[in-house]
C-alpha cells in the first residue's frame, strides 16, 4: 500500500471512530471553483497586488471606489461559483452525521451554497454588505448597483458609508463569531483542517484548541503547513482528489455495519 493510501484509510477509520468532528476550511477549498487562494505559488492573489493597498479597512475609507472596483473585478469568480467535490463531500459527511459543523475562513458562502449547516465564517461574507455607521446588513447587490452607477455605496437607512461584509485587514472579529467557534469546537475529537496555510490568526489557534481539548487533527493541503507535525494524517493533495474518496470509504463501512 503506498503512503498516500495508507493516510486516506486512517483518516476514513478516524472519521469512523470520531464522534465529534468539525472541519476548518480555507482559501484552498475553493481554487478548484475557480476562485483564487491568498498564498499559493504562481496563482496566489498576494503575488500581484498588495492587501494592505486594497484589503485593509483604512485604506477602504480612504479610496473606496478604487478598492471597491478592484473587488468587483477579482468578486466575479465568487459571484459565480459553485460548491466543488469537496464543498459536497462534507455536506455528505454531515448527512451521514459524522460532521458537526465547519469553521471558515471563506468568504464566499460556498459551504452554504454546498447545503452544509451550522457554518461559522470567521471572516464574515461577501454576498452582503454592511453600514460602518449603523451597522445594517444589506445585499451585497445594492452595492454593487451603486458602485455601477459611479456613486460612493451609502446606506438606505443612515447615509453612511458601506462595505463588504467581509472582515479588512486591521478589524477586529467579531466577538459572536469567535464565541459560536468556541461552542462548535468544545468537545470535538477530530479537527479536519481542509485547504489552509494555517498562518491567519486567529484562526490558527484553533488547531492548538483542538489538541488541547484532547482531540485529533488531520490535514489535507496542497502545501506543508506549519502544524504538519502536530497532525494524526497530513494529506499534500488536491482536496477535491481526495476527500470525496474518504467520505466515500466512510459511507460505505457506514452502511455495511447498518445492513450486517
Ligand atoms: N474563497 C475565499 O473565500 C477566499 C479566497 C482567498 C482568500 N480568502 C481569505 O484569505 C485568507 C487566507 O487564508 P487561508 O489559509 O484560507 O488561505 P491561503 O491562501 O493562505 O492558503 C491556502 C492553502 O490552500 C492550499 N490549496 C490550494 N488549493 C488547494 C486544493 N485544491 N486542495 C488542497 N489544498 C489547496 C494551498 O497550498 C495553501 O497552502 C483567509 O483569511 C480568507 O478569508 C478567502
Ligand atoms: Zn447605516
Amino acid at each position: 500500500m503506498s503512503i498516500l493510501e495508507e493516510q486516506i484509510k486512517k483518516l476514513a477509520k478516524l472519521i469512523l471512530d470520531s464522534r465529534n468532528i468539525v472541519a476548518l476550511t480555507g482559501a484552498g477549498m475553493s481554487t478548484e471553483s475557480g476562485i483564487a487562494d491568498f498564498r499559493s505559488p504562481g496563482t496566489g492573489l498576494w503575488e500581484k497586488v498588495d492587501p494592505y493597498e486594497y484589503a485593509s479597512i483604512d485604506s477602504y475609507i480612504a479610496h473606496p471606489t478604487k478598492n471597491l472596483e478592484f473587488m468587483l473585478e477579482t468578486g466575479k469568480a465568487i459571484f459565480s461559483a459553485r460548491p466543488n467535490k469537496g464543498h459536497k463531500a462534507l455536506t455528505k459527511l454531515q448527512k451521514l452525521g459524522k460532521l458537526k459543523g465547519v469553521l471558515t475562513q471563506n468568504i464566499d458562502r460556498l459551504h452554504h451554497k454546498a447545503k452544509t449547516k451550522n457554518i461559522v465564517e470567521f471572516h464574515g461574507n461577501v454576498m452582503e454588505a454592511k453600514c460602518l455607521q449603523c451597522g445594517e446588513v444589506f445585499p451585497i447587490t445594492n452595492m454593487v448597483n451603486q458602485v455601477l452607477q459611479g456613486r460612493s455605496p451609502s446606506c438606505n437607512v443612515c447615509k453612511g458609508m458601506l462595505k463588504p461584509n467581509a472582515i479588512f485587514f486591521g478589524e477586529p472579529l467579531e466577538s459572536q463569531v469567535l464565541q459560536a467557534a468556541d461552542e462548535i469546537i468544545a468537545g470535538c475529537n477530530l479537527l479536519i483542517v481542509l485547504g489552509s496555510s494555517l498562518v491567519v490568526y486567529p484562526v490558527a489557534f484553533y488547531p492548538q484548541k483542538a489538541l488541547s481539548l484532547g482531540a485529533k487533527i488531520a490535514i489535507i493541503n496542497i502545501q506543508e503547513t506549519d502544524m504538519d507535525s502536530l497532525a494524526e494524517v497530513v494529506i499534500h493533495e488536491k482536496i477535491g482528489d481526495i476527500f470525496p474518496k474518504i467520505v466515500s470509504i466512510v459511507e460505505e463501512k457506514i452502511e455495511n455495519n447498518i445492513k450486517r
